[in-house]
């Protein structure tokens, strides 16, 4: 009996050879599929008129197609419709060096990566315009504080009670119990720590490390491969984008991570409305921040003061449990739950399901 193998999830024998095996799968495959006829000289015997792809070959294309369906997660960042690769990259590498190009099906605006990630900013390709962001944002945009961050920065926040990312990574994963196996942002990465054990894990199906600062990323990028045999590089991508105006599909994103960051948003209510917006239902949110709570929330004139140290800072370090709390009810999130230890707190809400 002549065998026909389609380079694809289906290997249809039993089908007549020139049946158009494209028409029996969704339209986004169609191109994927390949009935591979053999050369007359070449067949092994008159009856066989088709060739045997190796089982190596169907599945690295099936690895690839998966990538490539995690990866349409990306959405145009001005008007949330999806954006289509120009060029298809495999993974972080890939995608930041090939000088990918991503355009949106709906407005055409074009984005493309530098040599370490991908600009998927509201300004990304302006020229002449730049836009200041309050202090607590432009401070990680530094090359200096971006360089120091994982040497020496990060580790002081153990005074504030941080137990550390290894210890947090940790607690991260039990809130995220639920969604194991799904996509994740990681929201805010700065230089990748959660990032790297995200993806060093492989509890994930890809790893989106997310953050506003070019150099930020520029050390993700050059951490990631200081480290020889990286596990699962091609499911790590790197972008970058504004908390408040996040680059993906509405109800694509399994989980969002956000490390130390709540605090530095320039508008977290802005932030917590986009997590939920992207989150799909039953998606988790797990953050971690420092609230100086306490006296700043009982004496009306530190209230004061707080409000004065926020307006010129732009940080929010000075919320409480409830605010944080309400934060996240307003931001559409529920199921609000928290640890603390000092001013660390690690909370998470979760987004309605269906
Ligand atoms: C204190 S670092 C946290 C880094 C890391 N997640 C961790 O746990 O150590 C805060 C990060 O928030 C980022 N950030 C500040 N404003 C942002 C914004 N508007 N959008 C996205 N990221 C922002 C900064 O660039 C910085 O990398």
């Amino acid at each position: 009996m002549p065998m026909t193998v389609v380079s694809g999830r289906f290997s249809p024998a039993f089908l007549p050879i020139r049946f158009p095996v494209s028409r029996l799968l969704p339209v986004k495959y169609a191109d994927q599929r390949r009935v591979v006829f053999v050369p007359r000289s070449a067949r092994a015997s008159s009856s066989a008129s088709v060739s045997v792809e190796t089982n190596s070959s169907v599945n690295s294309a099936i690895e690839k197609e998966k990538h490539r369906e995690e990866q349409e997660i990306l959405a145009c960042p001005i008007c949330y419709n999806s954006l289509a690769w120009i060029s298809q990259p495999n993974g972080l590498i890939e995608s930041a060096l090939s000088g990918t190009q991503l355009q949106c099906n709906t407005c055409k605006k074009s984005y493309s990566s530098n040599e370490t990630h991908l600009d998927l900013a509201v300004a990304s390709g302006s020229k002449q315009y730049s836009e200041p962001m309050p202090l607590s944002t432009e401070l990680f945009r530094t090359p200096l504080v971006s360089y120091l961050y994982e040497r020496g920065w990060r580790q002081n926040f153990i005074w504030g009670g941080f137990p550390g990312p290894e210890k947090e990574f940790e607690m991260a994963k039990e809130y995220l119990k639920p969604v194991l196996g799904g996509n994740i942002i990681d929201a805010s990465c700065g230089s990748g720590l959660f990032s790297r054990l995200f993806a060093r894990s492989q509890l994930f199906s890809l790893v989106i490390a997310l953050d506003y600062s070019e150099n930020m990323l520029r050390q993700c990028y050059e951490l990631l491969n200081q480290e020889e045999n990286f596990p699962n590089k091609e499911k790590l991508v790197l972008v970058r984008a504004d908390i408040a105006r996040l680059p993906f599909l509405s109800g694509s994103v399994d989980a969002v991570h956000a490390g130390a960051a709540l605090h530095c948003w320039p508008s977290p209510s802005s932030a917590v409305a986009e997590i939920s917006r992207v989150l799909k239902p039953g998606g988790v949110f797990v953050a971690t921040t420092f609230i100086y709570d306490g006296l700043f929330t009982f004496i009306p004139f530190l209230k004061n003061l707080r409000q004065e140290i926020m307006r010129y800072s732009g940080a929010h370090t000075f919320l409480s449990e409830r605010e944080l709390e309400d934060l996240c009810r307003a931001g559409g999130l529920v199921g609000f739950t928290r640890v603390r230890n000092g001013p660390f707190i690690m909370l998470s809400a979760t987004k309605p399901s269906r």
